[in-house]
C-alpha cells in the first residue's frame, strides 16, 4: 500500500467553530475556517481513508467524498462525535470548539435596554477529553491552539485529555492558525517534540501528520 498508507481506516475528522447561541439571532463563535481540518479530511481520502467530517462555521466548502455531518454548537459537535466514535480507528481534532456557552439560549431576541447586559457562560464539556476517556482502540490526534508557552501547553493537553499526538500551532505567527491557507505545526507524542515542520499549506502539513499516523497505527506485518 505504497500511496494508500490509510487504505479502509476509518477516520474522524473536525473543522470549523462551534457556535454557541445567545438568542435566535445572536451567537458566539471564533475565528476557524474549516481549512485545517477539511485538508486532512481531503488528504486522508487520497490517502485510502474512509473519512467522515464533522463541522462547525466554516468559510469554505467542505471536501468531497467524505461523509459530512454539519453542527451549530460544541454539545452537537460531542453527540455526533460519540455516535461515530465506536466504529472509527482515528479521530482528528482539528475543530475550534468554544469552552464555553451561555447559560440560558434566551427564546426571544435580547431587547437593547440603558442597564448593562450581563450573560453567564457555563463550561461545556471538553469532546477531545470525553473521547480520551471513552476511547478503545481508536488512535486519538488533538490540537493546541497557542498564544504563548507553545510546548508546555501542548504536552500538558496531550496528557490531560489523553491523546496520542497533539498538533500544535503558534496562532501569533504569520502564516499560522485560523483563517490562513498555511499552516507551522509542531507534533508531540507522550515523550515530546516528534517534529517541527516549517511554514506549509493546510494540505502538506496534514499529509505530513497523516503519514506519522499511518506509521503508528499499521498493524505489525503490514506493508
Ligand atoms: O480552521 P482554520 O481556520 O484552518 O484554523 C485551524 C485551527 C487554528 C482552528 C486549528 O489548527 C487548531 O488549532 N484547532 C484547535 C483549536 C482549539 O480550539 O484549540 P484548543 O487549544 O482550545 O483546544 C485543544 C483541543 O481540544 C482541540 O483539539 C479542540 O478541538 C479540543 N476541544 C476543546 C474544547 C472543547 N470543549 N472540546 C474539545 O474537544
Amino acid at each position: 500500500a505504497e500511496n494508500k498508507p490509510l487504505k479502509g481506516r476509518k477516520i474522524l475528522v473536525t473543522a470549523g467553530g462551534t457556535k454557541e447561541r445567545l438568542d435566535p439571532v445572536r451567537y458566539m463563535t471564533n475565528d476557524s475556517s474549516g481549512k485545517m481540518g477539511f485538508a486532512i479530511a481531503e488528504a486522508a481520502k487520497e490517502m485510502g481513508a474512509e473519512v467522515t467530517v464533522v463541522y462547525g462555521a466554516t468559510t469554505v466548502e467542505p471536501p468531497q467524498g467524505v461523509e459530512l455531518i454539519s453542527i451549530e454548537s460544541a454539545n452537537d459537535m460531542l453527540n455526533a462525535v460519540l455516535s461515530k466514535l465506536p466504529q472509527m480507528d482515528i479521530v482528528i481534532k482539528a475543530a475550534a470548539v468554544a469552552d464555553y456557552r451561555a447559560e440560558e439560549i434566551s427564546p426571544h431576541k435580547i431587547k437593547k435596554t440603558d442597564e448593562r447586559l450581563t450573560i453567564t457562560f457555563v463550561k461545556n464539556i471538553d469532546i477531545l477529553q470525553t473521547i480520551g476517556k471513552q476511547k478503545t482502540h481508536q488512535f486519538v490526534v488533538g490540537f493546541a491552539a497557542e498564544t504563548e508557552n507553545l510546548e508546555a501547553h501542548a504536552i500538558s493537553k496531550l496528557k490531560s485529555k489523553n491523546c496520542d499526538l497533539v498538533v500544535a500551532n503558534d496562532v501569533t505567527q504569520t502564516g499560522a492558525g485560523f483563517g490562513t491557507d498555511t499552516n507551522i505545526i509542531r507534533i508531540y507524542d507522550r515523550s515530546g517534540l516528534v517534529v517541527a515542520l516549517p511554514l506549509m499549506d493546510k494540505k502538506a502539513a496534514a499529509k505530513h501528520l497523516l503519514t506519522l499516523i499511518a506509521e503508528r497505527t499499521a498493524a505489525p506485518g503490514s506493508d
